[in-house]
């Protein structure tokens, strides 16, 4: 039978926008109790209004930066003064990244960091934080979000790649340390996705960002978020390991069909 989020503790990080704001709302519209981490706190709060409106049972969200220890430790304290007693059935790791497109050659110091420490130590800190609230053999899942960048190769994205990649790794090695507790582990792996995440990576350069759209069909955060509702809310017993997910346009991270 399918797992009922109705009532049940979601934590979503990086929920200020693209797949996280998009998933806030698609689990509130299951009447999920929602707990909402970003640095943008005055876009956590227009993605809480949507999730309440869409229908989640409650809505909170706190300031959260997954680069730092400390923060990391406020907003998990939180979490647990607000589940109280009761337990935490999904977390969902999707605060991340890629920062600049540079070469090795080229590449700064400041962009690698942060890009290892969103996408790869922020998700070590928040699950290492969360699991003494995730129940054993209770249907709860932790998903993660990969990307197509984590199997693949392509220039300017050595880090990025690197840092996905690590994100597969250790969602695998997840499943082994969690092997009999009853906790599903999961990524999710998108490929090229219409969100904030190419103004990101070109540090606001809105026509960077644009042109890389430009002509293609990509998906969109509601397809993601649909996904992540879909591999939550599968009978207790199934564990979906891993998915792909990619437009049709695109056969591969740096092969995308364009339509103009
Ligand atoms: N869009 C794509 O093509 C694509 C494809 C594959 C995988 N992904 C992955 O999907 C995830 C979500 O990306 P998106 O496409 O939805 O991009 P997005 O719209 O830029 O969203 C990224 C989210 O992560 C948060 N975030 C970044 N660094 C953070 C930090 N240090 N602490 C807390 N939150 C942080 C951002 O919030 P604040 O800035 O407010 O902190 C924002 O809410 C990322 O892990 C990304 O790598 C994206």
């Amino acid at each position: 039978m399918q797992f009922s989020l109705q009532d049940k503790w979601v934590l979503i990080t990086g929920a200020s926008s693209g797949f996280g704001a998009a998933a806030a709302a698609a689990f509130g519209a299951q009447g999920a109790k929602l707990l909402l981490g970003a640095r943008r706190v005055e876009r956590l709060k227009q993605a809480a209004a949507a999730a309440k409106k869409s229908g989640a049972s409650e809505v909170h969200f706190h300031s959260l930066d997954v680069a730092n220890t400390a923060s990391v430790k406020t907003f998990m304290a939180w979490a647990k003064q607000k589940i109280q007693k009761t337990n935490l059935h999904v977390l969902i790791n999707n605060a991340g990244g890629a920062i600049g497109l540079d070469t090795v050659a080229e590449g700064k110091d400041a962009d690698w960091e942060a890009m290892i420490q969103s996408n790869v130590l922020g998700l070590l800190r928040v699950t290492r934080a969360a699991l003494p609230l995730i129940p054993r053999d209770d249907g709860a899942s932790i998903i993660n979000l990969g990307s197509v960048a984590g199997r693949t190769a392509y220039a300017g994205s050595s880090v990025y790649c690197a840092a996905k990649a690590g994100e597969l790794q250790i969602t695998k090695v997840l499943r082994h340390e969690l092997f009999g507790a009853g906790i599903r582990v999961s990524t999710v792996d998108p490929g090229l996705a219409e969100t904030e995440f190419a103004l990101v990576r070109f540090k606001g350069d809105t026509k960077k960002a644009t042109e890389l759209y430009a002509g293609t069909n990509p998906l969109v955060a509601a397809d993601i978020a649909e996904i992540l509702v879909w591999v939550a809310s599968r009978p207790p017993h199934v564990n979906i390991d891993e998915m792909v997910v990619k437009p049709v346009d695109q056969a591969d991270a740096g092969k995308v069909f364009r339509r103009q």
